[in-house]
């Protein structure tokens, strides 16, 4: 049988980094409170890192991808598929995945973007696996990249203060072993509203709100019920038990959001990885990001059972079981 692994992973942060106290300063000066105590006690974040004005997500994505190439031993003419998990994408079109195709010397291989807010890198990751499962790619290149300082409000002291810029990217390679074990997907259109950039473009103008909108609260409460569920799913799609799990890899939205979820699969948090304290939330880019950190730290080992789950605006979520 034909599966898919991950050959190499590489991640990339921007260098300008805020703690809280820098943000705290930084908004004091558009008279608005906030305080490190509280951004900490509600949040787990510490810190985050923001884009330069002209550095766009396929920018940071180059430098995941580099890393990522060469910790698999790939050449950029080697890849065969590309995916970017973006939803601040460099232009509305074409997609940043042709703009990094570009940047990267990779160019003629089928390239595109997939926007599922903070779960498009599971959601990326499923789709390559299909296509290596289905013969259509050998060797792919799959990217979270995200610059969410670009569209953030920062007069809404509710939601500016929770993300952070950055990118990471896998080669996932056609194998003879798996590698990607089971995935389970999802979406429910109808909770649009709680988390969303609601601006569009339209005769040369953006028209209706171009910065992010979030009901924290109602995000917080779906969060935790689909991701125990869905992590679940693809346990069972796998045959394995949650005592199977070496590392719980979540979106790093909030420490809060992540305990609640490994308590409800009864992982102790030293399983947990956790980089929300140091990235903040980085939207797609921040599970590809994570995985990159716990490899790069000695924690990650190869043979060992990952569980990468996000859940983001859509209302989107998903888990991808695998051996790393
Ligand atoms: N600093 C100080 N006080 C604040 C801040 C701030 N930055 N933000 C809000 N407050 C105040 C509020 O005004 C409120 O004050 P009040 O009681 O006087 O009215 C108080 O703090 C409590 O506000 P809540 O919104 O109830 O705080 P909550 O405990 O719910 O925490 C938070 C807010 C952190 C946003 C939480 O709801 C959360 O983490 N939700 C999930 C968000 C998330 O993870 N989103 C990402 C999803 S992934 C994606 O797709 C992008």
């Amino acid at each position: 049988r034909r599966y898919s692994r991950i050959t190499g992973t590489g991640s990339y942060l921007p260098p300008r980094r805020l703690t809280n106290d820098d943000l705290v300063a930084e908004l004091a000066q558009r008279g608005i409170e906030t305080s490190d105590e509280w951004i900490v006690e509600r949040t787990g974040i510490r810190a985050r890192h923001f884009a330069a004005p002209d550095v766009a997500s396929s920018d940071l994505a180059l430098e995941a991808s580099r890393q990522a190439l060469q910790a698999a031993g790939v050449a950029p003419q080697d890849i065969d598929l590309i995916i970017v998990a973006t939803s601040t994408p460099d232009m509305v079109f074409p997609s940043t995945a042709c703009i990094l195709q570009n940047k990267l010397g990779a160019n003629g291989c089928p390239a595109f973007d997939v926007q599922a807010v903070c779960s498009g890198f599971v959601y990326a990751l499923t789709v390559a696996d299909a296509m290596i499962r289905a013969g259509a790619a050998s060797r792919a290149l799959v990217v979270g990249s995200e610059v969410f300082s670009r569209i953030l409000d920062f007069n809404d002291r509710t939601t500016c203060v929770l993300f952070g810029d950055g990118a990471g990217a896998v080669v996932l390679e056609a194998s003879d072993e798996p590698g990607i074990l089971s995935s389970d997907l999802h979406a429910d259109g109808k909770h649009v509203d709680i988390l969303c950039v609601p601006g569009h473009v339209s005769g040369g103008m953006v028209l209706g709100d171009p910065l992010l909108k979030m009901d924290g609260q109602a995000v917080f409460k779906l969060a935790v019920g689909v991701l125990d569920k869905a992590a679940r799913a693809a346990l069972d799609k796998a045959g394995l038990a949650e005592a199977d799990i070496d590392w719980l890899i979540p979106h790093q939205a909030n420490i809060r959001i992540m305990q609640g979820t490994a308590k409800k699969l009864k992982l102790p948090l030293d399983k947990v990885v956790v980089t929300v304290d140091r990235h903040g939330n980085t939207s797609a880019a921040s599970i590809p990001l994570a995985l990159d950190h716990a490899v790069r730290e000695g924690q990650v080992r190869k043979g060992q059972t990952l569980l990468l789950e996000g859940v983001g605006g859509g209302f989107t979520w998903g888990a991808v079981l695998l051996k790393f």
